[in-house]
């Protein structure tokens, strides 16, 4: 049997669907989710909840101990587009809440942890196509220094007292569960719904604007994956590249006007633009591929096929 699992953060758009995916495989009684808010009622009706401030270490280790937690997924964070608005408060969650889990790692109360990054971490003198492993970062907002100097932490962690940890740079996530929690890339599910409810959808990014996407099964599945490999296949104890798709916001709406004909997209570039600018447009994700087997499935049509249907029903 799977030993306890702890979510922090699970309430988002990425951990409501990784807990489902986690208590399917492994119990829901075995995958403990938390966050400072309650989730959906599909979330909350599926397992155990535990409301945890991430910021709080007694708090979390309280929750390690009582229910044997040996993993832990730290979800919670602020995202790029909110981050802009309250450096200070991003920062000191951004931070406090990776250093309570590696800290918890550190005095060996759990065995292995899993935080994310994200493309945040490049910043505008990165090669922007196919952009490698390992390159100039310069992270330009606050979201990606946070994100850069959580990998920083991450590797330096691992090397230093041997913390068993796992992360991926995750692109923009496409998912119909739950609606994004301020990014730049939220336009790829925001547009989705109003092309059902409205048949016309103003985007925040111009129309060119080329950035890596991914749909959510496809970063589920990974992360899983990255958490299910063997220690000593994981090389990049910083953070993994990922790949999925590429594409703009053009290319979305014609892949949309397939399913709804006469769909209308126009552009109305506000702050977020000078983000995704700085940010890569396709990534090489070969070291994932080659250390530990990721691939992903989902390309822009599917997603569109997937996003449509589940929507409407
Ligand atoms: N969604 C994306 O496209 C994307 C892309 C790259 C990286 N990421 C990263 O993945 C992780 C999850 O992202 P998401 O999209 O699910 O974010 P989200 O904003 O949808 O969810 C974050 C969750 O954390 C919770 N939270 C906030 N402060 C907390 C605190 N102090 N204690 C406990 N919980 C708290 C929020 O209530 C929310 O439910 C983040 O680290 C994010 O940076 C997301």
């Amino acid at each position: 049997m799977h030993k306890p699992i702890l979510i922090i953060g699970a309430c988002g758009q990425i951990g409501t669907e990784l807990t489902f995916e986690l208590r399917n495989k492994y119990g829901a009684e075995n995958v403990i989710a938390s966050d400072i808010r309650e989730g959906s009622n599909a979330l909350m009706q599926s397992g155990p909840f535990e409301l945890l401030d991430a910021t709080n270490y007694a708090a979390i280790e309280d929750v390690v101990m009582h229910y044997e937690i040996d993993e832990v997924y730290l979800m919670a964070a602020m995202l790029s587009a909110t981050a802009e608005k309250f450096p200070m408060r991003a920062w000191n969650l951004n931070m406090n809440s990776l250093f309570n889990v590696l800290n918890l790692a550190k005095e060996k109360k759990i065995s292995k942890v899993f935080w994310p990054s994200s493309i945040a971490v490049f910043g505008p003198n990165t090669p922007k196509k196919d952009t490698p492993q390992s390159t100039v970062m310069e992270p330009s907002t606050v979201y990606g220094i946070s994100k850069q100097s959580g990998e920083r932490w991450c590797e330096y962690y691992h090397k230093k007292y041997g913390v068993d940890i796992r992360s991926v740079r995750y692109p923009g996530l496409i998912s119909w569960k739950t609606m994004p929690g301020g990014g730049t890339t939220d336009y790829a599910v925001e547009i989705y719904h109003e092309a059902l409810d409205k048949g016309t959808y103003e985007c925040f990014l111009n129309g060119d604007t080329k950035l890596p996407m991914m749909y959510m099964d496809d970063a589920i599945r990974a992360t899983i994956s990255l958490m299910d490999s063997p220690s000593e296949k994981i090389k990049v104890r910083s953070s993994y590249n990922l790949g999925g798709m590429s594409f703009t916001p053009k290319d979305m709406a014609k892949s949309i006007e397939k399913h709804i004909p006469g769909f209308k997209v126009s552009y109305a570039p506000d702050f977020r633009q000078e983000i995704a600018n700085s940010w890569p447009s396709s990534i090489d994700d070969s070291a994932a591929r080659e250390q530990w087997g990721w691939e992903p499935r989902f390309d822009l049509d599917q997603t569109t096929d997937e996003m449509l249907k589940n929507l409407k029903e």
